[in-house]
């Protein structure tokens, strides 16, 4: 087995994950950017290109099953494993303002949709590539309003948070979903964690984020490139656990 490492990122034509394909790159990682429309994809790997990185684009939207397939089929022709697949891609739906009692069920479904099922399915379509990594790493890109301690604490930063209840319980969620997948690796060499990036400015983020993207990137990046000593089933930011 080549010793170059390969990562998958998906919704890595913009945003959080076009910058961790870019962080990943720095660090002579391969990585293929996931697009779910393959123009953007093309125009992301041109952008990282002209900084000197080597990408290459996978069609991938994680809400359909034949592109998933197909997604991993063709990574396992070409590469015959994955290193890294940082579940990035993801959507916040919610009508704002609605209460969380009256966000529509279409939201919650669509939410689910992307941030949940499209994470699972993509998780067990690349898992079998990642088994045969020699230091598989799955990062789930999650959120501190997945936190379900925080939320319902008094005082603490979310606990007002409550108008993307889609979204924040879509990533209580996939944090929950990584604890469990984590006791399944636990004696594999497959660590699997959630992230929280941070508030990032990108369109999902807003203007008025209080960090960098490239800020951002960096948990995700951290827990993609773990030693094998590092660990797996937590919830970190920069570095730090966060209250599940
Ligand atoms: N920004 C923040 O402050 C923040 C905070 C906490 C967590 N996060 C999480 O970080 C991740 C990245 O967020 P971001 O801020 O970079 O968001 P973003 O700029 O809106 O980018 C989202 C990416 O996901 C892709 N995507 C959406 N639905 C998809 C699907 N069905 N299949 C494949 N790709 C799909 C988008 O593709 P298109 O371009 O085709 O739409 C885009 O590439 C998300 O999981 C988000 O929940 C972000």
């Amino acid at each position: 087995m080549s010793t170059q490492k390969i990562a998958l990122i998906t919704g890595a034509n913009k945003g959080i994950g076009l910058e961790t394909a870019r962080q990943l790159a720095q660090k002579n990682i391969t990585v293929l950017i996931g697009a779910r429309d393959e123009a953007k994809g093309e125009e992301a790997i041109a952008e990282l290109r002209k900084e000197g990185f080597e990408a290459r684009a996978i069609a991938i939207d994680v809400t359909k099953s034949e592109s998933i397939r197909k997604a991993a089929a063709q990574v396992e022709k070409e590469f015959g494993h994955l290193d890294i697949l940082v579940n990035n891609a993801g959507v916040m739906l919610d009508d704002e303002d609605r209460k969380v009692s009256e966000q529509s069920l279409d939201v919650w479904r669509d939410t689910f949709g992307t941030n949940f099922f499209g994470l699972i399915e993509t998780t067990q379509a690349f898992l079998p590539l990642l088994r045969k990594s020699d230091a598989g790493r799955i990062v789930n890109l999650s959120s501190i309003l997945g936190s379900i301690t925080l939320h319902a604490k008094p005082g603490s930063p979310i606990y007002d948070s409550k108008t993307t209840a889609a979204y924040s319980v879509s990533k209580s969620a996939v944090n929950a979903y990584t604890v469990q997948l984590a006791r399944e690796l636990k004696d594999t060499k497959v660590k699997v964690n959630a992230a929280h990036p941070g508030w990032v400015k990108t369109d999902m983020g807003g203007e008025g984020a209080s960090m960098e993207v490239s800020e951002g990137a960096k948990t995700g990046v951290a827990l993609a490139t773990l030693v094998a000593d590092g660990p797996s089933g937590t919830y970190q930011h920069m570095g730090k656990d966060l209250p599940w």
